[in-house]
């Protein structure tokens, strides 16, 4: 059997229970070389963040260098969402301890000094506002080239989450996001469009709670109290946001995808974060991204469940 060789990649993000599925799922695949894990403020203070990423990378035994990011958004005021992910950033089930300290320099230090000492382009995964890598991009131009491509959850073509208009990621940081869509750097765009339709359904929290692993017993808790939000919104499952952004590396086929040229609004009373979508080229640009349309369900959820049931460690 071809072993196909493992994508150098970074994961930056706000853990966040949908962040923490994301990594725990790349991690799982075997089919990332995971560089790095930078945090962004966002879903929770940077501090709180930091400490959960430590605490995802001790639970799924990801020993890879962690730094601390950007303490808030290049320009507009922080923004968290407490009401989604609880005080802590990652309420439900314990954790454990940080196995490791974090690195004693930034997320944009950690960032640079990975791509500089690739011998190949890394691929960004961004799952949370994106200051780290709008920063990355500012100070270092130069490394550009050694940025394959970034696969983001981000957006909304058709409506926001947070706003009317905008999806959460996107609004706590516009600045940063046109940054990054005005890098001309190969974008994979999971946007609302697509994550609300990849949805994890009770059925399948049972599933995962059948492995009976030490991950297995926190990914369906996770789940489950990710679900207790979106229910209340009408939510037939749990929106895997996040993890579109790593599924979509991993199972392409499985999404519709079409390439557009997303400009990002980052003025505006009601449309700040809009992620606007020129299907037709009325603006004269070649498209930026490769949006996320559509997605399989089942075979969404099938994958998760496998990948998340090859962690065999049996809580004691
Ligand atoms: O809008 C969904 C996004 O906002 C996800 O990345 C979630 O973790 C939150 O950060
Ligand atoms: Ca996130």
């Amino acid at each position: 059997m071809t072993t196909q060789p493992k994508i150098p990649l970074i994961l930056d993000g706000d853990p966040g229970h949908d962040d923490a599925i994301a990594w725990t799922l790349a991690h799982a695949s075997g089919r990332f070389d995971i560089r790095a894990v930078t945090t962004c403020a966002g879903n929770q203070t940077i501090e709180k963040t930091t400490y959960n990423a430590l605490r995802v990378c001790a639970l799924i035994g990801l020993n890879v260098p962690v730094a601390r990011g950007c303490p808030r958004p290049l320009l507009t005021a922080p923004m968290n969402a407490p009401s989604v992910h609880g005080e802590s950033g990652l309420d439900g089930p314990a954790l454990p301890e940080p196995a490791f300290e974090i690195q004693p320099f930034g997320a944009v230090e950690l960032m640079a000094r990975v791509l500089r000492e690739s011998s190949e382009p890394v691929t960004l995964v961004s799952t949370g506002p994106m200051t780290n890598t709008a920063a990355l991009l500012l100070a270092h131009p130069e490394l550009k080239p050694k940025i394959a491509r970034i696969s983001l959850m981000g957006g909304g073509l058709l409506h926001g989450n947070w706003t009317p208009a905008a999806e959460f990621n996107i609004l706590v940081d516009p600045e940063a996001a046109k940054i990054v869509f005005e890098s001309g750097l190969p974008i994979l765009m999971a946007g609302l469009d697509v994550t609300e339709k990849a949805l994890i359904l009770p059925e399948d929290f049972a599933r995962i709670r059948e492995q009976g692993s030490a991950v297995s017993d926190v990914v369906w808790q996770w789940l489950e109290f990710f679900y207790k939000f979106h229910r209340n919104l009408g939510y037939a499952g749990a929106p895997m946001h996040d993890p579109c952004a790593v599924m979509a590396l991993l199972y392409p086929e499985l999404f519709t995808m079409k390439d557009c040229y997303v400009q990002i609004e980052t003025l505006g009373d009601y449309c700040k974060g809009a992620t606007v979508p020129d299907w037709h080229g009325a603006a004269g640009h070649a498209p930026n991204a490769t949006c996320l349309m559509d997605v399989d369900r089942d075979a969404f959820a099938d994958r998760l469940v496998q990948l998340i049931a090859r962690y065999k460690e049996v809580r004691p």
